[in-house]
Parts: C-alpha cells; structure tokens; sequence
C-alpha cells in the first residue's frame, strides 16, 4: 500500500542538507528528466529477497557483511578493481560463514556509492576557495574552478557507471566465478604471499576436501545451486536526492514506490535529522535501509527514526549502523541498545569501525589504525553480549587491491608507507590483505561467542 503523504520529491519541502548549489538548474532538470525515462538498475523481487535475508540476520540465523570503497572514482571503471573488491569480499565471507556456521549476506558499498557529504561547504587553498570536492556525481577532486563547480551531467556518468559495475557484478555472482568449487581462484597474488592467504589457502583445501567428500557420499554438487553462485546485493549512501529521486520507480504490483538505484540504501550520519529531506525520501521507498549512528545519538533520536522509517515494524527493513569510534563504542552504545531492544524494535545491528577511528598520521595522510578498528569490533560484540541483543553485521570501507591507506595489520604499515600507494578517492581502506587479516580475527570473536 502507498505511503500516506509522500511523493519521490516530498524531499523537496523540506531542509535538504548536504546538497550541491548547481548553477544552471535547467541543466539539471533535463538531467532528472533523462534519468527517469531510463531502466531500473535493479527490480523490487530483489529488494524483497534482501529483505528476507536481512530479516533472517534480525533474528541471528545470518550475518551482514557490508563492504566497499568509501567512495567510488569515475576514474577506477574496469573490470579490475570491480572484480578485486568482489573477490575479497566473497573470501571475507567464506572466513565468516566457516567460523561461525552461518549464512553471509553480502552486500557491496558499490555501483552508486558516488556521493560524499563534507564539514566544509568550501576548500581554501594558496588563498583561493572553491567548492569542495562532493564525489565524482558531484564535481570532480582536482583544485580548479572549472572541475570543482558541480555539473549535472555527471548523474549520468554515475548512472551509466553503476549499471557497467552491476552488470559485471552479476556476472561474478553468477557466471562461475563464485563457485566454492574455484575458492582457491580469489586469493590475489599480492594476497596469497601473506600470513592470512596462507591461512586462507588451508581453509580453501578443507572446502576443496569437504566438496569431494560429500560427493563420493552421493552428494551431486551439479544440482545445488547455492554451490555454484552466490547472491550479491548493491548499497550506497542515498546523499544525492536529485538522483534517487529521478530513479524512484514504481511497483505496480504492491502498489509502492522504490529506489532502484541500488537495494539498499542508507541515510549518512549527517543528514540523519527526523525533518530533514534525507528521513522524508526515504521513507516512502521500499528497500531495505541503513541507518548511521554516531556517538552523539540519543535513544530518542532512534526510536524516532526507527518510528519514521518503519511503522509496520517490517522484519529486514531497516540496519542500524553503529560507528561510534573504539574509544566511544562501549558508553554509547549499550543505550541504544536497551531502548531499541524495549521498544520491541528488532532491526538489524551492524558495525561500522571504520567511521569513528579516522585520524591525520605524521606526514598528513587521513589514516585509520587495523588495531582500533578490531577494538570497535569488539566492542560492539561485547556491548551485544551485555545488552543480549545480536551483533548482526559488520560495515568496512575496503577495497581488493593492494593500497597503503590503513595503518598497521600483520604488514605493520606505518606513517611513512602511507604514501607508497595511497589512491582513496576519499576516506582510507583496507586493503585485500587487512580485509581478509580482518575477517580471520573476526571469525575467532564469532567463534569464540559459541553460537
Ligand atoms: C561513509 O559511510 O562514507 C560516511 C560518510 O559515513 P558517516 O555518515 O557514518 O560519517
Ligand atoms: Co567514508
């Protein structure tokens, strides 16, 4: 059924934080008008799928494993860094469902993640100022005038960018990449040298040894679908509401409406307010949704959200993402917790350690620490395990390939690796090999909890 007084643009009368001023607003309405004659990137069948899997998560049969670049580069389309991401995504996931005996939901920070909210309206730099840099939908990252001011044309570049990305993300899901039979085939070669690719490598030959097994017991893997792909979902930040507006599509079928940009979307930790024009886009749209929550966020500002977005209380509707910081994660979120829990709200909890642990290292770089970001991690199981509620995800800015951009881990990066190939278009990333150093630890707090 519709949702009672809303409409794609009932964003529009509210305060819409975190917007571009583009300077010629006919170019951008035919932009709109173009974007909304063009196909769905993905069908509401699909978002009902994840909501069932993220409903299942709610009820701690399932994990969430939520994973990709901060922000996306028009610059980085190719199969390459697509297919690395995806790679280790699926390894990190492997870890999990190994360690902890229970399905992985996958879910990309990919094919949309474009648009970025700043502090500053402005950067100053050798006296100039000019417009920040937003995200490649925005404006691009290079200091000129000409590339900082905001172009609509690049709605469609993101547009046409996400549908390429998707397209080879299916492919990878479905097309026998993604066979457990071909596990030993995602280590990357940077990856496989490593402490955790060996420890991979051993874990990859168990499931080569348990495959062969349960087929001479009979067992015909050809039959069992869920051996040769895997189901793979597409997220990002729905920051840019001009785009998600113009991909605002309806379903005839249960007569509501839905962002078919992605198949979840969530509302950043910034324009989060109960009437702001982020909160009234989003909850007339059907997808799944994500909710950031820093330090600063009260139980009533929760219950609140949750009362806006979720009504009905419909199972796998909304994830809760926590990133507190992992000097904070212990005070603030116990709190929220014990509110969400005794309002009889049973969303999904997830852990985002990546947002609240970003510092400056020595020589300048935006850095993260491996060691504070598994703080927070376990922090948040054990705020869960205090609370009794379930630690139902983890959210990680990570990337497959080999950048320098994280400190620490088993290759104990320090402040002067930083700069050897340092690349985010944004905030800092793990890379393959933290992501899967990662994943392994993770798996031993799985473990170590006993389901
Ligand atoms: C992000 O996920 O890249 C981001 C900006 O996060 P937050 O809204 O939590 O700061
Ligand atoms: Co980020």
């Amino acid at each position: 059924m519709a949702v009672q007084h809303w409409s794609p643009s009932s964003w529009r009368e509210r305060k819409a934080l975190q917007l571009p001023a583009y300077p010629d607003a006919g170019a951008l309405q035919a932009v709109e008008g173009r974007l909304s004659s063009l196909p769905p990137l993905i069908f509401p069948g699909e978002i009902t799928q994840l909501k069932a899997r993220l409903a299942a998560v709610s009820r701690g049969e399932a994990f969430l494993l939520q994973g990709g670049d901060c922000a996306e580069s028009f610059d980085e389309l190719g199969q390459m860094p697509v297919e690395s991401t995806f790679r280790v995504i699926l390894q990190m996931a492997v870890v999990l469902t190994y360690a902890a005996s229970c399905p992985v939901i996958k879910v990309g920070r990919i094919a949309g993640q474009f648009a970025k909210p700043r502090s500053s309206d402005t950067e100053t730099a050798q006296g100039v100022t000019l417009p920040s840099y937003r995200g490649d939908i925005i404006n691009g990252a290079e200091f000129s005038a000409d590339v900082r001011t905001p172009d609509p044309q690049r709605l469609l570049t993101a547009y046409s960018h996400s549908a390429a990305t998707l397209n080879l993300l299916r492919a990878l899901a479905q097309g026998g990449f993604a066979d457990l039979h071909r596990v030993h085939g995602w280590t990357a070669d940077f990856v496989r040298r490593s402490p955790q690719g060996e420890r991979f490598e051993e874990l990859a030959d168990r499931i080569d040894q348990s495959l062969a097994f349960m087929e001479a017991c009979g067992f015909d893997a050809a039959k069992a679908p869920q051996l040769h792909a895997v189901e793979f979902y597409t997220s990002h930040e729905a920051l840019h509401l001009h785009y998600e507006e113009a991909l605002t599509r309806h379903d005839e079928s249960c007569d509501r409406s839905y962002g078919a940009s992605a198949h979840m979307l969530w509302l950043g930790e910034r324009t989060r307010g109960i009437e702001g024009a982020h909160v009234e886009y989003l909850r007339g749209i059907d997808n799944a949704v994500g909710v950031k929550l820093g330090p600063a966020a009260r139980p009533e500002d929760v219950l609140a959200l949750l009362d806006r977005l979720d009504p009905n209380h419909e199972p796998g509707r909304i994830v809760l993402i926590a990133r507190m910081g992992s000097d904070k994660v212990a005070d603030a979120l116990p709190p929220l917790l014990s509110a969400v829990r005794d309002a009889g709200r049973t969303p999904v909890w997830c852990c985002d350690p990546m947002h609240g642990n970003t510092v400056t290292s020595s020589n300048g770089y935006k850095t993260r620490d491996f060691g504070r970001i598994l703080d927070e991690v376990r922090g948040f199981f054990a705020a869960h395990r205090q609370e009794g509620t379930y630690p139902g995800g983890l959210h990680f800015e990570m990337t497959g390939q080999d950048v320098t951009e994280c400190r620490g881990g088993a290759q104990a990066l320090g402040d002067e690796g930083l700069a050897e190939r340092y690349r985010t278009a944004c905030d800092p990333r793990l890379n393959g090999s933290q992501s899967l150093e990662l994943a392994f630890l993770v798996a031993d707090v799985l473990r170590s909890r006993g389901r």
